[in-house]
Formats: structure tokens, sequence, C-alpha cells
């Protein structure tokens, strides 16, 4: 009787000890890093017929997918996403050219439908995206100067401040940097200095203090790449300089003919990790057209690269969210001609489903990553 009095106790002080941590997180929509509750818990393999919510929600992690509003009208597409997927990001919805098509107009009303199609099925939302050099309104490129940089913050206030407590995490700047690791030279706001990204942060905060704030991009996956030093030096700068960032996203568009390893994979996340961000897979695709081999084989292949990528974001305490860049094979953006050609020669059938909503091994690939014990 006195060792379950005994027992009883310790387990209300420990709890009591959680309370301040947990209200840090409800105030700033902290994702539970996964262990942190209780240190040492590896992730659980999955259970048969879970589905991939089911097993992410054993991991303390959110398995996301991109939505296009307009594939709506297909039944099975609302369904399938909200069964499997705990976390939805707008594929162009909240992008400038939709959200503020003339000065000062703005159209929310794509990106609030999925909102609220989140909303109803308890799912997460990842802001895509503020600041980005491409699908920009025509009359901001007509900007330069201080008319481009108050456009900038007046976008990034006017959006951030719509979405107000709806919006787990913002992309608020993408694709920044250049493949030699300097600042982007085809975006226009690289005329402003690379000041304009810790602007564009702080704006989002002070209009969303609630919502985590990440730097995206592509292609930054090894460390060993200039791009991705380049990536890191800038939000170890914006860190260390107390810019309000929160996170760091890698798109992981895989690229079967050149694509890390899963050490290096795990390798480059914690490095990045270890300045204290958050870290979220945020548009994994994995294309088969270059693979080589029978298409049983290419499908097996792109379910162990899946594996591994999905298995280096568990090995990876504060990496909190892995998205599927869409829902099934014939939604991918690399279904459409104009750009399938990135990733040569289709059909690159690059995501879990097929196209008739059944699963594809890659889904399987998923499953085992979020089932990859932490080594
Ligand atoms: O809205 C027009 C529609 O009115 C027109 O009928 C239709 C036919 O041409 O085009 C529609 O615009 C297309 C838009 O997607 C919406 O579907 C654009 O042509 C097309 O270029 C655009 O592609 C998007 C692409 O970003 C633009 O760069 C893809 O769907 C989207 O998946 C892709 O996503 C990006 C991320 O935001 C950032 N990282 C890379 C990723 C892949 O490029």
């Amino acid at each position: 009787m006195r060792q379950r009095s005994r027992a009883l106790s310790s387990l209300v002080v420990g709890l009591f000890a959680l309370a301040p941590w947990l209200d840090a997180c409800r105030e700033r929509r902290e994702p539970v890093a996964a262990g942190a509750a209780s240190p040492g818990v590896s992730s659980a393999p999955a259970a048969e017929g879970d589905t991939l919510r089911q097993a992410a929600a054993r991991t303390q992690r959110k398995i996301g997918v991109a939505l296009a509003t307009w594939f709506f009208k297909e039944a099975a597409y609302p369904e399938l996403a909200a069964r499997e997927f705990d976390s939805l990001t707008p594929e162009n919805e909240m992008k400038w050219y939709q959200v503020e098509p003339e000065p000062g107009t703005f159209d929310f009303a794509p990106g609030d439908k999925l909102v609220a199609f989140a909303q109803a099925h308890s799912m997460r939302v990842r802001g895509h995206t503020l600041v980005w050099h491409n699908q920009l309104a025509a009359w901001v490129k007509r900007l330069e100067g201080d008319a481009l940089k108050s456009a900038m913050l007046a976008h990034v206030t006017a959006t951030a401040a719509h979405y107000k407590g709806q919006i787990a995490q913002w992309d608020v700047v993408n694709e920044a940097v250049d493949d030699d690791g300097e600042l982007r030279k085809n975006s226009p706001f690289t005329s402003l200095g690379k000041g304009y990204i810790a602007e564009a942060f702080r704006a989002a905060h002070a209009a969303d203090p609630g919502a985590l704030l990440f730097y995206n991009d592509y292609m930054i996956e090894d460390l060993e790449w200039p791009k991705s030093q380049g990536a890191y030096r800038l939000v170890k700068e914006l860190k260390e300089s107390g810019v309000p960032i929160h996170g760091m996203g890698f798109q992981m568009h895989a690229d079967p003919r050149r694509w890390p390893s899963y050490e290096v994979l795990k390798r480059t996340l914690e490095h990045f990790a270890a300045l204290g961000l958050y870290i979220e897979l945020t548009e994994l695709d994995v294309p088969v057209g270059e693979i080589p081999g029978t298409l049983e084989q290419k499908l097996a292949a792109q379910k162990d690269l899946t594996r591994d990528m999905v298995g280096a974001c568990v090995s990876v305490e504060r990496c909190t969210g892995i998205t599927l860049w869409g829902l099934t094979d014939r939604h991918s953006w690399l279904a459409a001609p104009e750009w399938a050609k990135l990733r040569g020669n289709g059909p690159h059938l690059a995501l879990a489903f097929d196209d008739a909503y059944r699963p594809k091994p890659m889904r399987a690939g998923v499953i085992e990553g979020l089932s990859l014990s932490r080594k």
C-alpha cells in the first residue's frame, strides 16, 4: 500500500514537472518532439493494418500530404487523404499569385477550404509559402527596392494574420539559396540583400506568434553539397542573431540518379537539428522513371529510398514530420509534362498511391521507415 502511494506521488510529481513544458507547447504550436516527453523511447513498430497516420502517431511524428482544391471533386481524394494523413500542405493555394493577385486584394478562399478540411479531420496545416521567387503575382515582378520590400512585408503580415491560430508551421521563405550556396540569383528578393529573409521571419512572427516558422529548400539533403552548406550558414546566422526561426524544411524531392544514403541523410538532418531547429521533410516524392529495371524493380527501389528518408527523420529526435508531395501518382507535379523532364524520362509514378488510389510498395516504405528503431 505505502509502496503504491509512493509510486503515485512520484507520478504526480513527474506530471507537474512536465506542466510548464506542456504550457510552453500550448503557447507556441510546438510539436511534441519525439521521445522528449519520455526520453529513451524509440519509435514503435507499426501494427498490421495501421493507416499511415496511426503508424506515425506511434512515433509522435506527423505524416502529411500536399493537397490541391481542384482534385476534391473526386470523392476518393479527400477520403483517402483524411484516412491516411494527419497533416496537409496546400500545394499551390497559399502562394502569392493565388493569395494576392493584385496589390492589397486578397483571395484566401482556396486556402480557407483546405484549412477547413484539415480542421474537420484533425489534420495539422503547414502553410506554404509566404516568400518565394516562383509563382509570384505579376505586379510583384515589376517592383524593386523599398517598394518590393514593403510589398513583401505587407504580404507576409496579411497572410499570416489571416491564418493566425490555424497554421502550425509556415514555410516563411522558400528556396532562397542557389546551387553554389550563395543567395539565389534569379530571385527578385535577392536584390534586397539577405536581410529580407530576417525581416520576413520577424513579420510572420509578429502576425502569428504561435506558428513555427521554417526555412524550406531542396537539394540540401547531403551536407557535402555546396547548397546545403549555404543553407546551413543562412539558418545558423538567423538563429544566432535571434531571428524567430524555429525549423528547417528539407523538401526531399528525391533524384534516384544522385541521392544520399540513409547514413548521410541522418547526419545531415542531425547537423541542422543541432542548431536547435525542428526538422521536417516537407515535399517528399520519388520518381522511378530513371531507376533501371522492370516496373517491379523500380517500385521496390522506390520503397527502399522512401524507407531510408522516413527512417532518417525518425532517427532524429527533432525531426517532427514527413509530408508527401501529392496523394496519387497522377496528382504529382511530376505527372505534368512541364515538370516531368526535371527527373529524366518518365513515367515517374512518384507517390505512395497509384492512379486508382491503391497503395503501392512506397506506402509500405513509409511504414517501414516509421518503424525503424532509432540507433
Ligand atoms: O492555375 C493554373 C490554371 O489556371 C491553368 O489552367 C493550369 C494549366 O496550365 O495551370 C495552373 O497553374 C499551374 C499551377 O501549378 C497550379 O496547378 C502551373 O501551370 C504549374 O506550373 C504549377 O506547378 C506547381 C509548381 O510548384 C510551380 O512552381 C506545382 O503544382 C507544385 O507541385 C510545385 O510545388 C513546388 C513547391 O511549391 C516548392 N518546391 C518545389 C515544388 C515542385 O516544383
